[in-house]
């Protein structure tokens, strides 16, 4: 058997959620899916009597946005633990959105997240995970082959700290180049506050993710001019916890495009005022990538990138290699359904 939460959470997406062409933003979505995750597996981590606990976000496998939602619509987000570590809880979640109007249901999102149970009474602690029973050792079998794929995984990718880049405040985007990597490049800057955090006082996974869709929108948007929307997340660790009182600064620069994409590499910096330990670190960092809509939603090409340092066309080379990568995934996956 697997775990599945009772019901479905469900919620009509309003202006606040969408950009102003009406569609809703990829952060949004990224922040209900970890809401429906950090849910179930809190819940289950807690199915047995002793230390109580909170689960936190670890790691969100990529994520591809397969279809636009729009205002007005209802997502309907449903999550269900799908394999168990001794530490770490794997969740599948399905967001669908639906036009009440019609009752027309598309699959928008399918995202696979990994938490890890921390306890009540310190936040250090890594508590056990009650194993879930399985419907078969099939089901046992490809679980325990995703589980040391994703460890295998994070070895390889070591987090990318260093390279910080500087806050953009007050850009002088007249002195910049159009197309560059420099007139693009943004960030923000976010004082944590009580309704951003867990209840053991640090950032919820959600959160953060939804602020570097923000920045990373900003990036594409200020590239392309156009309405932008995002097609897809890459992989991403959560190796630090953002103490509630934190000051984030969050940024972003575009590292490659394609014809009809922008890839952009968003990092995450943490000043923690409020701790001994005052200096500066990085959470986490990802890559988003970004497609450009016409008025009629379709994909237009988008402006090529001008790299202007051996640095930059580094990184433009290492974004072309990924952005190769996955179209070879994505098409791989296709190959048997146009075969059929
Ligand atoms: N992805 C998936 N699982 C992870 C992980 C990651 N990035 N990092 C650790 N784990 C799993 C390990 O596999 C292990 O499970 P196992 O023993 O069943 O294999 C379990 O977590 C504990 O690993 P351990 O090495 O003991 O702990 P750690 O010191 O690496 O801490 C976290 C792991 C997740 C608690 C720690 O990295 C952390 O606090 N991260 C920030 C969490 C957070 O704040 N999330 C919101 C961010 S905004």
């Amino acid at each position: 058997m697997r775990e599945k939460t009772g019901r479905k959470k469900s919620r009509i997406m309003g202006p606040d959620d969408a950009n102003i062409a009406g569609n809703v933003h990829g952060g949004t979505v990224l922040k209900m899916i970890e809401e429906a995750g950090a849910i179930i597996s809190t819940r289950h981590c807690n199915t047995r009597p002793g230390e109580r606990c909170v689960a936190a976000l670890a790691r969100v496998e990529r994520t591809d946005f397969l279809s636009p939602m729009c205002i007005g619509e209802v997502a309907h987000v449903s999550a269900e633990i799908s394999y168990t570590s001794k530490h770490s809880v794997e969740v599948q979640v399905n967001v669908e959105s639906e036009n009440i109007l019609n009752g027309a249901k598309r699959l928008t999102n399918k995202a696979t997240l990994w938490y890890v149970p921390l306890s009540l009474n310190n936040v250090h602690k890594v508590l056990e995970v009650p194993p879930i029973q399985f419907v078969g050792k099939e089901q046992e079998e490809e679980g325990r082959r995703r589980y040391e794929e994703q460890k295998m995984e994070r070895m390889e990718t070591k987090e990318r700290n260093g390279d910080i880049i500087l806050p953009v405040i007050n850009p002088d985007r007249q002195r910049k180049e159009p197309y560059t990597v420099g007139y693009s490049q943004s960030s923000l800057i976010h004082l944590v506050g009580p309704s951003d955090c867990t209840m053991l006082g640090f950032v919820h996974g959600g959160v953060t993710m939804k602020l570097m869709d923000e920045v990373a929108g900003i990036v594409a948007a200020r590239h392309c001019k156009t309405n932008i929307v995002t097609a897809s997340v890459d992989a991403i660790n959560f190796h630090e916890k953002i103490k509630k009182g934190s000051v984030v600064t969050v940024s972003g620069r575009m590292t490659f495009t394609s014809n009809k994409s922008m890839e952009i590499e968003v990092f995450v910096d943490v000043d923690p005022f409020v701790t001994d330990t005052q200096e500066r670190y990085r959470a986490v960092s990802a890559f988003f990538t970004y497609v450009s809509l016409s008025p009629e939603g379709r994909p237009l090409p988008v402006p090529q990138l001008v790299v202007e340092t051996e640095e930059e066309r580094r990184r433009f080379e290492e974004g072309k290699g990924r952005y190769l990568q996955s179209k070879a995934k994505r098409q791989a996956k296709l190959q048997p359904l146009t075969q059929q």
